[in-house]
């Protein structure tokens, strides 16, 4: 029988109007341009502002854009998933809610949590669904609102982070395109060094945490780096070897926007060139599980049929993995 994969048939992506500039950080924090920008590569990012406003706005507007310039009907999607760490509610699950809204009422919806990494583990778990032969349009989200979680007196974290969200929908083929290949890795050993402390069900939500301010992300900075370098970097080799693949062979890497410097060491890995290395950190900074599916976004026009895309992420968990696509 023949293989079926799962192709990547449409993009589509989101980011609020607001831009927060490094000069604004200025003002909020002790920091400055030329750190932010010499340290992370990030010069601004986006913010989605306004009451009652949830990463499921970023999803919706993302995935009405792919409706719209694919055409296809959204009573045809069987499944989305939305990869994100900073759903609208504890439940239900966001993915309902942006099914919903794009009038995907035939699909069935669940959000998956693997922070930065989320968007790579949600794009092999629909492949995986559309491989089987089980479903035939699958919608994949990634982003977030880190905004909502984020401390902004806290500098070592407010200047990473930005609000969000990519998507792909992925129908099958027969033909030697699409995921081609994955490796998903995950180490609750990473807990400690990058986590959000309250709001869950281990220290739901009291005045003594909010005081605490342990309802916002906690990261040491410098230890997580050196694991994301590490990892992130390994992980996209070990993916090129297993498939032949050398860095001749590879039209872009599309890695986790985290730290330019993160994205420069796993380029070097590989031996990719800076010109083969898709980026727009220095716009959006690191919006979590939407940075993938942004790139493929903004990206989309200079990708050809045929080209071979690494991508890469590391995240909180830790989490961490590689997927070679063909587009
Ligand atoms: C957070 C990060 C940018 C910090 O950069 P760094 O080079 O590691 O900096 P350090 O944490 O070692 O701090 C160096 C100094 O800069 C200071 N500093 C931290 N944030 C600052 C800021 N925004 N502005 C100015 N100074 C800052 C620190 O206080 C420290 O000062 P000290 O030497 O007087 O103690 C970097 O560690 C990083 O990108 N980590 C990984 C993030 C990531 O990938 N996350 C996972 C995916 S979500």
């Amino acid at each position: 029988m023949t293989k079926l994969r799962a192709a990547i048939t449409g993009v589509g992506g989101y980011v609020p109007d607001y831009i927060l500039t490094n000069k604004e950080l200025e003002t909020m924090v002790e920091t400055s341009d030329e750190w932010i920008t010499t340290r992370t590569g990030i010069k601004e990012r986006r913010i989605l502002k306004g009451e009652n406003q949830g990463v499921s706005i970023l999803g919706i507007n993302a995935v009405k854009e792919m409706i719209e310039k694919t055409k296809v009907d959204p009573k045809e999607i069987d499944l989305l998933i939305f990869a994100t760490v900073t759903a609208d509610m504890t439940f239900p699950a966001t993915a309902n809610i942006v099914a919903t809204a794009v009038g995907a009422t035939n699909a069935f919806s669940y959000d998956i949590s693997a922070a930065c990494s989320g968007f790579l583990f949600a794009l092999t778990t629909g492949a995986s669904f559309i491989e089987s032969g089980m479903y035939k349009k699958v919608v994949v989200v990634g982003g977030d609102k880190m905004s909502a979680i984020l401390d902004y007196r806290d500098r070592t974290t407010c200047i990473i982070f930005g609000d969000g969200a990519g998507c792909v929908l992925l129908e099958p083929t027969t033909e030697d395109v699409g995921v081609i290949d994955s490796i998903l890795k995950s180490d609750g050993g990473g807990e400690s060094y990058l986590h959000m402390k309250a709001g869950g069900s281990r220290m739901p939500a009291t005045h003594a945490p909010v005081e605490a301010r342990q309802h916002f992300v906690y990261q040491e900075g410098s230890a997580v780096f050196k694991f994301a370098v590490t990892n992130m970097a390994e992980v996209s080799a070990q993916l090129a070897e297993r498939n032949n693949l050398t860095a001749d062979d590879i039209a872009w890497l599309v890695p986790h926007q985290a730290n330019k410097r993160i994205i420069d060491a796993t380029a070097n890995r590989v031996g990719i060139t800076e010109d083969k290395v898709m980026m727009n950190i220095d716009r959006y900074g690191n919006t979590t599980a939407g940075t993938i599916p942004l790139l493929l976004w903004d990206y989309e026009k200079q990708l050809k049929k045929g080209d071979n895309l690494l991508l890469a992420a590391f995240g909180g968990g830790f989490t961490w993995g590689a997927a070679l696509l063909e587009f």
